[in-house]
């Protein structure tokens, strides 16, 4: 008689019982799109059920997504919270029902961090200090004063308070870099755009450096740059956090001088945390992905490569 086969067990279908509730914050950018098409990509090749929802930058509309997970007893809930504060009652009712959370991208402010897991994402004030130290290389010759204008992302998010405080970390080493501006613009080409003509209206060409929390904002004031007729990259010095492709072009035309990278590709990480909760591993309270810095010389060469 032949042996027996075993049958080889799927680990598809095993996992197919783990459900992820995911809430994104919106979709105001690219880096965020790309963020958003990651994790629902890299929940598909793992097999794990994800119930996605977007808030469209309302804390509220996350706690809802957040109740509507516990209703639903999912296994794990990732969150990206769109600000810093006011988490504490919310991950207080994950945590009574007994369901682990994990911070995907953005940070939170909570006294008692047992309410959440791990926070997988960048190290925003180390972004912050990788602008200001190409800054400080950038200048280096340029005798001062020398007039900054910064775009801020979402206010009261942590990458707007740690890219802020980060940068000024660093610049403060020269007494002679003034930050005459600095204003939130939502992360968005729109607010950019609108954003930085403001700045042109009011200080012209004492502008001498852009620092613009991310690529889509840079991009919206390269545009009020021009029409205002000064040239992106040579008057104005423009630095920018992402790594888009968009960006990459436009670093190509010499329109922007810097880019910091933030990888928004966190999908496999976080899946991979969600399988090490449920065989009940411990994770490290912080998980940063790998990050670069790009500047005119490489560019053409890594536009090729950009993921998102
Ligand atoms: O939280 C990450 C930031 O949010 C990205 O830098 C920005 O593009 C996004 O909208």
């Amino acid at each position: 008689e032949p042996p027996v086969k075993e049958q080889p067990i799927d680990p598809a279908s095993m996992e197919q019982r783990i459900v992820v509730g995911f809430s994104q914050l919106g979709s105001e950018s690219d880096w965020r799109k790309a963020n958003s098409r990651s994790i629902q990509e890299a929940a598909k090749e793992a097999g794990i059920r994800l119930l996605f929802e977007n808030a469209e930058q309302s804390q509220e509309k996350q706690f809802e997504a957040i109740r509507g997970f516990i209703d639903k007893k999912v296994d794990v809930i990732a969150v990206s919270p769109v600000i810093e504060s006011g988490w504490e009652p919310i991950l207080q009712e994950a945590k009574l029902a007994g369901i682990p959370i994990i911070l995907a991208d953005r940070a939170v402010k909570v006294s008692d961090p047992s309410l959440y897991v791990t926070t997988i994402g960048s190290d925003f004030f180390e972004e912050g200090r990788k602008a200001g130290k190409y800054l400080l290389d950038k200048l280096r010759n340029e005798p001062g004063p020398i007039g900054i204008v910064e775009l801020q992302g979402t206010a009261g998010s942590s990458p707007t308070i740690e890219r802020g405080s980060g940068f000024r970390d660093i610049i403060g080493e020269r007494g002679d870099l003034v930050i005459q501006r600095a204003e939130p613009a939502d992360f968005t080409v729109e607010q950019g755009r609108e954003t930085m003509r403001a700045f042109l209206q009011e200080m012209g060409s004492d502008i001498r450096v852009l620092f613009a929390h991310n690529d889509d904002m840079a991009i919206g004031a390269i545009e009020a740059i021009e029409e205002y007729g000064l040239r992106p990259g040579e008057d104005i010095v423009i630095i920018s956090v992402d790594g888009t492709r968009k960006a990459f072009e436009l670093m190509v035309e010499g329109k922007i001088n810097c880019i910091v990278e933030c990888n928004p590709l966190l999908g496999p990480i976080l899946m991979q945390a969600v399988r090490e909760i449920m065989e009940g591993r411990t994770l490290p309270k912080r998980i940063v992905p790998q990050e670069s810095v790009f500047t005119e010389g490489v560019a053409e060469k890594e536009a090729a490569n950009r993921q998102y």
